[in-house]
């Protein structure tokens, strides 16, 4: 089931392929417009809380299934940058994630990672570019050193514990009485959301994606566990192009550039200190939300 958010889903292989040789993982959208309306696809993101939508704003959604969700959407992030997408609840940031690894394509305008339609990629090579986490991670009933190799099947166990530690979940596995061998997922082990969360980032550490996505979204963690994430994130995003719905101050400084989206459109990009200084959504955005988790 993990393969619905890693690999495209009810998306066609293109006629004639592309696939690289090697990816340096510069994302662009050009001129991007995206309707829901028409295109199916809902229940295999809802299934994976990728997004996180309500209830109220579902029943909005139907209601107008041909609004724009994002409407002429325009920008670039280069090889290795940190880009945050910040901006109000229903903005349109989630849907601007689900572009690139083509949960859902693009209605009008192009998405390209080093100048290639991702239309016209090999899905293969998108899945091994694009790598995901959400707040909800889902990991199939099996053993945890299972779950680690769907990124990586020939990894060696050093290689599980190396992402695991890199991921601060290593000692919590090897604490548990069958360690690498715990069999979690649905009617396995009770791991909490953090515990889960450090065991996707391990899984994408092993994936080692050029791209790497990342919904931040607001967690009800408590602190010692949302540390552990925040330091496990910014080493996974080391060396990678990362696009980052942020919730987290930390990321929102760290980022090279910050694309402030507002019903759709981006309004304003730049880093912190120019969008601070240009006192506009971003500014009242920092003040309101920002400031206040100091996290
Ligand atoms: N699966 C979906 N089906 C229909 N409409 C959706 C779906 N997901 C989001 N929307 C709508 O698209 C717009 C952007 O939503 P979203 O990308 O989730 O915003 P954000 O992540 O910034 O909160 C909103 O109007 C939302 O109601
Ligand atoms: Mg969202």
């Amino acid at each position: 089931m993990f393969e619905v958010l890693d690999m495209p889903h009810d998306i066609a292989e293109p006629a004639t392929p592309v696939r690289p040789a090697a990816v340096r993982g510069r994302v662009q959208l050009e001129g991007v417009w995206f309707s829901y309306g028409g295109v199916a696809g809902l229940e295999s993101v809802r299934r994976y809380g990728w997004g996180g939508m309500t209830e109220g704003e579902e029943v909005s959604a139907r209601r107008d299934p041909a609004g724009w969700a994002l409407e002429d959407l325009d920008f670039t992030v280069e090889p290795g940058e940190l880009a945050a997408l910040v901006g109000p609840s229903g903005a349109g940031k989630t849907t601007t994630t689900y572009l690139v690894p083509r949960l859902y394509d693009v209605s009008r305008g192009k998405v390209t990672i080093d100048g290639i339609d991702v239309r016209d990629m090999d899905l293969e090579t998108l899945a091994a570019t694009v790598g995901v986490v959400t707040q909800e991670s889902y990991l199939f009933h099996d053993t945890i050193a299972a779950n680690l190799r769907y990124a990586r099947p020939d990894a060696s166990d050093a290689e599980l514990r190396e992402a695991a530690e890199t991921a601060n979940i290593a000692s919590f596995i090897e604490g548990l009485p069958l360690g690498y061998d715990t069999v979690v997922g649905e009617r396995g082990y009770r791991l909490s959301g953090g515990e889960k969360q450090r065991i996707a980032i391990a899984r994408v550490i092993l994936k080692d994606p050029k791209v790497l996505i990342l919904d931040e979204a607001t967690s009800h963690l408590d602190a010692h566990s949302e540390s552990l994430i925040q330091e496990a994130l910014e080493r996974v995003m080391e060396g990678r192009t990362s696009l980052v719905i942020a919730h987290r101050l930390s990321t929102i400084l760290a980022a090279d550039r910050i694309f402030v989206i507002d019903r759709g459109r981006l309004v304003e990009s730049g880093t912190h200190g120019e969008l601070m200084r240009q006192g506009g959504l971003y500014a009242s955005l920092y003040q309101t939300q920002f400031a206040a988790t100091a996290g």
